[in-house]
């Protein structure tokens, strides 16, 4: 079986300001990839331009050998500030890419529901943005990003507003979901110990322009132990590779 989902292969600059330079790599049929690297570096463009809402510079990012395309390719996108519709109900939001892509009603409903259960918000349903907290909308953003069935997942910085110990929590349960679900993800942070708690192999980017310096497979068995030695010492590694001061 041929593990490869998506190749990238690209440069973006803004004007005369170089962001991304050669960033060459390929993300495999179900992993979970973590790309991090220091504030500012272009993980966002990065981002923007693998789910193709951004166009890069020079070369390409394909999916099975084909050219990215937002409305050929089913891509969802999870950003760090949670955006949830003050109007709609848990259930109006997390549907409402189903909605768009022509799903009938009942159909969008059970798969609504099927989703705000994954994340851990059954019975809030029918609340409104106002009445639940930031993680809750984190929640909700994860449920909709799933809800359409991706092919592929990208989440920029999704814990990065989050408190300490719901941050935790978060990746806890996107583990979870992750191990129940196997989508193929592709994660940005700028935090190495939440990078080497969750990735299948972690891809470090330099300060801007962006070029990839290292790539680590991560191999250590699931849940992992953040005080584990092994694991301090291998984030110990990364954080000297990457230009993050901790
Ligand atoms: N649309 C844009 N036009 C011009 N410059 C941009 C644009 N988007 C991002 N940048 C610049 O590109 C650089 C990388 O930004 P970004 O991708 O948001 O980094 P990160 O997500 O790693 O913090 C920054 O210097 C930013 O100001
Ligand atoms: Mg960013």
């Amino acid at each position: 079986m041929d593990s490869h989902l998506v190749d990238v292969n690209i440069s973006k600059s803004f004007g005369k300001m170089d962001v991304l330079r050669d960033i060459k790599f390929d993300v495999k049929l179900n992993e979970f990839l973590v790309i991090v690297g220091p504030t500012g570096c272009g993980k966002t463009t990065l981002a923007n331009i693998l789910s193709g809402i951004e166009t890069s510079t020079v070369g390409s990012v394909t999916m099975r050998g084909e050219k990215i395309n937002p409305h050929k390719h089913n891509i969802s996108l999870v950003f760090q500030e949670p955006s949830c519709i003050p109007w709609y109900t848990m259930l109006q939001d997390v549907t409402s890419g189903l909605c768009i892509k022509g799903v009938d009603s009942k159909t969008a409903d059970a798969r609504g529901r099927e989703v705000i259960k994954l994340v851990g918000l059954e019975g809030y349903e029918d609340f409104f943005p106002r009445q639940i907290s930031g993680g809750m909308k984190q929640r909700v953003a994860i449920a909709r990003a799933y809800a359409t069935n991706p092919d592929l997942l990208i989440m920029d910085e999704p814990f990065g507003h989050l408190d300490a110990q719901t941050r935790y929590l978060m990746q806890i349960e996107i583990m979870r979901i992750w191990e129940q679900e196997k989508k193929t993800v592709v994660f940005i942070t700028n935090n190495i110990e939440e990078a080497v708690y969750l990735a299948s192999r972690i891809l470090v980017l330099t300060k801007l322009p962006a070029t990839i310096k290292a790539e680590y497979p991560i191999t250590f068995p699931r849940p992992r132990e953040l005080t584990d030695p092994a694991f301090l010492e291998l984030r110990a590694e990364i954080t000297t590779q990457c230009e993050i001061v901790e």
